[in-house]
């Protein structure tokens, strides 16, 4: 199922995720409609926060439901250890056409469970790297644009008040 995804200004975008501790079949239904809602968007990664669900719960797809090998739902994810940096574009489908440079590292091995609870483990790599930093960063209810310079945070938080006013957004 397709759910409606949040856009910046709403408060489940700016709270704390509670990890996953009970691994049922709501859990992976959650996930389902993660997916399912990622790649209609369509996008590379969504975290659970965006769909209103505070919970640490992440699906990432860098094909897009192009290579099912390249799906990947974990729980509870933790940077273990990161090596170097990039600068890239990045944006956030609850910040919609949007998109500025973001420092992120360029290396990322990260830890978590799967639906099963089972543990997990993926090492990832630029494009790869910059999405589990991103889409972790939700869970801590922080926003690819405060890791921006305050001018260019106060830039886009001046054009998505416009947008409010104006309920285009
Ligand atoms: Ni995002």
């Amino acid at each position: 199922m397709i759910l409606p995804i949040l856009k910046y200004g709403a408060p489940e975008l700016r709270e704390v995720s509670k990890p996953v501790d009970s691994f049922t079949a709501d859990l992976e239904e959650i996930a389902r409609n993660m997916i399912d809602t990622m790649y209609s968007s369509p996008g590379i990664g969504l975290a659970a926060p965006q769909i209103g669900i505070n919970i640490r719960l992440l699906t990432i797809d860098l094909s897009v439901g192009e290579d099912p090998g390249q799906l990947i739902v974990i729980c509870n994810p933790e940077i273990v250890s990161s090596e170097g940096e990039q600068k890239n574009d990045e944006g956030c489908l609850s910040i919609p056409d949007f998109s500025e440079a973001v420092v992120r590292p360029q290396k990322v091995v990260v830890r978590g469970v799967d639906l099963k609870g089972e543990e997990a483990t993926y090492n990832g790599e630029g494009l790869l790297a910059r999405c589990f930093s991103h889409e972790i960063d939700h869970l801590n209810g922080v926003l690819f644009i405060d890791r921006l310079s305050p001018l260019k945070r106060s830039l886009i938080r001046n054009k998505i008040k416009k947008l409010a006013k104006a309920g285009n957004w």
